[in-house]
């Protein structure tokens, strides 16, 4: 179900589909993979993954479905449908819900998408943790989280690099870990505060980088592409 080796998954992030379409037509399938966010899903539907998938890319479809655990399950399958390589739910939907959403996937056998978790949104502070009534510490509710995406069979969990170390070590090697928040060194950090280098990041125990404006808004993403890549070839070839 996967076309390529490399961990680095670029963000799609455009208002325009011409000019997603301009940016991938520069990147290589084996090179990187794709992810479509809710903007672009909502401005461009399902037509625009299969277009993506029929490039031959593996799409990573984040979409953080959080329903009932019915809705999820025909949600994720729907996804699914579509011949991406990895979806992903809310954790804090339930251990019901991510149920579901890993039963729907047997149907799909080998050619099932990674099914990953969101735990507590990086965007979210302590305060805003204990207004939603989660009185622990924020570091503690990701752990649980990702904890409970391990026993309802998922796949892995979206998280900060910053935390990749601990997770690993509490979840073990096979639970895939996914980090945004990844710049290149030297680079501007736009809005990210908490960022990592690609080579941190997997050193840290990250499985796939999320990669957005370093290479959507480079003046030669192909390029720049080589460059992450070159940087992190060291911690591949093992
Ligand atoms: O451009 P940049 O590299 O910051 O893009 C990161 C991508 O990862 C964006 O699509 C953003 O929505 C997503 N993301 C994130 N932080 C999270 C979860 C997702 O930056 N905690």
């Amino acid at each position: 179900m996967s076309n390529s080796s490399s961990p680095i998954v670029v963000a799609l992030d455009f208002e325009k589909k011409q000019e997603a379409l301009r940016l991938i037509e520069q990147l290589d399938p084996k090179l990187c993979r794709l992810k479509i966010g809710k903007e672009m899903f909502t401005h461009f539907g399902p037509d625009f993954v299969r277009q993506l998938v029929s490039k031959d890319f593996d799409v990573f479809l984040d979409l953080k479905f959080h329903d009932i655990p019915n809705t999820v399950a025909k949600a994720c399958k729907a996804a699914a449908d579509l011949g991406v390589w990895m979806i992903n739910v809310h954790a804090s939907g339930g251990e019901k819900m991510m149920t579901y959403a890993r039963d729907a996937m047997q149907d799909f056998g080998a050619d099932a998408p990674l099914l990953i978790a969101v735990t507590v949104l990086t965007s979210m502070s302590q305060d805003e943790l204990n207004q939603l009534g989660v009185s622990g510490r924020l570091d503690e509710q990701v752990k649980r989280l990702a904890s409970l995406a391990q026993q309802a069979g998922l796949d892995g969990v979206v998280c900060s690099a910053h935390e990749a170390k601990t997770l690993k070590a509490d979840l073990g090697q096979a639970f895939q870990l996914v980090t945004p928040g990844i710049r290149l060194a030297n680079a501007q950090q736009d809005d990210q505060t908490r960022i990592m280098t690609p080579h941190q990041a997997l050193s840290n125990g990250s499985d796939y980088l999320v990669i957005g404006r370093p290479i959507t808004q480079s003046s030669q993403p192909l390029q720049t592409l080589y460059e992450i890549t070159d940087s992190i070839a060291e911690l591949l070839n093992h």
